[in-house]
This record gives C-alpha cells, sequence and structure tokens, in this order.
C-alpha cells in the first residue's frame, strides 16, 4: 500500500476521509496531523482521535497549529457543527495525542522518507507551510501532495476562494511555491459528487453502527448544504483527496501554474491556469478537471461496508 500522511481539521467531511484512509487496503496511514479549520485546533485533535478509535485503529495523532499564519483566527460552525462532528456527541478517546508537534512530526518523517511517502491535506495549510519552512529539505522528501483545496473558478467562502486556502492563504502561497508535486482537488472537482439523504440512509441500512454514525455526523451538513446552497445533500470534498490517493485514476487533471492570491477581492482564490496563457510560469500543480463520479460513489461504499482491511 501507499504510505501516506493525513493533515486535517475534522470536520465531517474529514471524519469520513480519514475513515476512508485507513480502511482502504491501497493505503497505509503513517499518522494523522490536525491543523485549526472547520473548529479549533482542541476539537480538530480531539476529533481526530475519536475517528481513529471509531475505526479500531491507533493510529497516531498530533496537534498542529492552532491559528494561520498572518490572518487572524478564523474556524466555522455552520457546516460542521459547533464541535465539528455535526454536534453530534461521540465519546472521549482512550488514545493520547503524541507528545511531539505535527510540525515536528513532518518535518521528522519527511527526514526518514525516501521519497515514498504522500501527504494528504484536507485543511488549511499552515502545519505544511511550517515544516516547509523549518526545514524545507526534509519535507522535500516527500512523494508529492494530494490537497483538497481550491478550485477553479468557483468558491464557498467568497465569490472566488474556497476555505482551506482562505483561511491561511500565505500558507497555501509557500506550499504551492514549494518544489513538490501537488494534486489539488477544489471545488470544481468536488461539487461533481453529492451524497443524499438517501445515501446515508442506505449506510444506516447496511451496517447499523458505522452507518448510523455516518448518518448523524452528516445531518447538520445536509441541513446547511440546502440553507445555502439548495443541494440535496453533501459534497464530501475531503473523501475525493483520499480516493485520488488511493486511485489516481479517478480524476482527470491538467498540469499547470497555481498561485494563490493572498489579500484583497481575491484572497485565497487559486489562479490556476489551465489555459497555459503564462507559459514561462513554472508548472506546480496536477489540478482535478473531471472526477469520475460513479467509480468515487463504489470507492466510498466499498471501502466502508465491504472491502475493509
Ligand atoms: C473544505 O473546507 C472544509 O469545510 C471541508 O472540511 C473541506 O476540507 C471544503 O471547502
Ligand atoms: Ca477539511
Amino acid at each position: 500500500p501507499k504510505k501516506v500522511v493525513i493533515d486535517c481539521d475534522p470536520g465531517v467531511d474529514d471524519a469520513l476521509a480519514i475513515l476512508l484512509a485507513i480502511f482502504s487496503k491501497e493505503l497505509d496511514v503513517l499518522g494523522i496531523t490536525t491543523v485549526n479549520g472547520n473548529v479549533g485546533i482542541d476539537l480538530t485533535t480531539e476529533n481526530a482521535l475519536k475517528i481513529v478509535e471509531k475505526a479500531g485503529s491507533s493510529i497516531p495523532v498530533y496537534r498542529g497549529m492552532k491559528k494561520p499564519l498572518k490572518k487572524p483566527l478564523y474556524s466555522s460552525g455552520d457546516v460542521h457543527g459547533q464541535n465539528g462532528l455535526g454536534g453530534i456527541t461521540v465519546p472521549k478517546s482512550k488514545q493520547n495525542v503524541e507528545p511531539i508537534s505535527a510540525t515536528d512530526y513532518l518535518i521528522q518523517t519527511g527526514r526518514a522518507s525516501e521519497g515514498e511517502i504522500t501527504l494528504i491535506t484536507l485543511g488549511p495549510l499552515t502545519n505544511i507551510a511550517v515544516a516547509i519552512q523549518k526545514d524545507p529539505e526534509a519535507m522535500s522528501n516527500y512523494k508529492e501532495i494530494i490537497s483538497m483545496g481550491g478550485g477553479v473558478g468557483v468558491g464557498n467562502i467568497t465569490p472566488v476562494a474556497e476555505f482551506n486556502y482562505w483561511v491561511d492563504p500565505e500558507a497555501a502561497k509557500i506550499v504551492f511555491n514549494f518544489d513538490l508535486p501537488i494534486t489539488m482537488l477544489g471545488l470544481n472537482a468536488t461539487h461533481q459528487t453529492v451524497l443524499t439523504p438517501n445515501d446515508f440512509h442506505f449506510m444506516r441500512l447496511v451496517d447499523s453502527e458505522l452507518g448510523e454514525f455516518l448518518a448523524q455526523i452528516h445531518t447538520t451538513c445536509i441541513n446547511a448544504y440546502w440553507e445555502f446552497d439548495q443541494l440535496m445533500g453533501c459534497v464530501p470534498h475531503d473523501s475525493l483527496a483520499v480516493a485520488v490517493a488511493a486511485d489516481p485514476s479517478l480524476v482527470e487533471t491538467v498540469y499547470c501554474n497555481v498561485e494563490i492570491a493572498t489579500d484583497g477581492l481575491t484572497r485565497g482564490q487559486s489562479v490556476a491556469d489551465v489555459i497555459n496563457a503564462w507559459e514561462e510560469k513554472r508548472k506546480n500543480s496536477h489540478v482535478g478537471i473531471t472526477v469520475d463520479s460513479e467509480r468515487f460513489r463504489d470507492f466510498i461504499f466499498l471501502t466502508l461496508f465491504s472491502d475493509h482491511k
């Protein structure tokens, strides 16, 4: 299996993504690092530990940065509930957070890596940027970054910016300027797949424990998508990054330059040159364009309820 480290801010769609990564036969999750994002760092860390326990695993969890590099602290409970798990009470995990920080873990793992470890990012890029600033050499030993964030011509927190990159645009800029191959799975890609209330009902029917849990934590999310976007279900944004790590053929990409705007009207926008207008600029990203949604959905359902390792 492919070795991966997951950096995340659970977050309901992060929770589903983490479960998929742990259950997927294609992936070997070495560690999970947390960051401020959907909720504050205490909650994202606690939630990551709870999800690891839910998966019956004991993958180590490392606590990361509690605020963005330069921008003021921002975390939102609208979509993810006040506790980041749809407001559902989940018992505290028996596992403790690891004693070293997320950034130290990322660096340590990078140092020991020989280009075989993939970084999957599901939240703001603060931890990755700090690790790059501290030890670029160690960080350049990763194989690649598969990042859920950004978008081509579409936003969800401003007309042009996606939440993860908007929360910490300076961090996103550092990561995109760093010399590691990036696959960017933005809103234009993730919005091609919706998990409907019916899908969650099915999950309940096939697995009264895990399915029921997933249905419950996604209820706030379903309401929020309906209220804000008149969408009948939730978009499993973060799961796409995990699915693509497991099976890169799920998405067609364009290899091009991506730059991140940090301030003003376009704060957090991922400007993706998919038309190759700026030939002289360095191509730094494989930008997700077309998702094979049917196979992505199969990946989700089979991994959760049938193909467990
Ligand atoms: C991203 O922002 C968060 O709300 C989700 O967890 C996902 O990572 C989507 O814009
Ligand atoms: Ca997330």
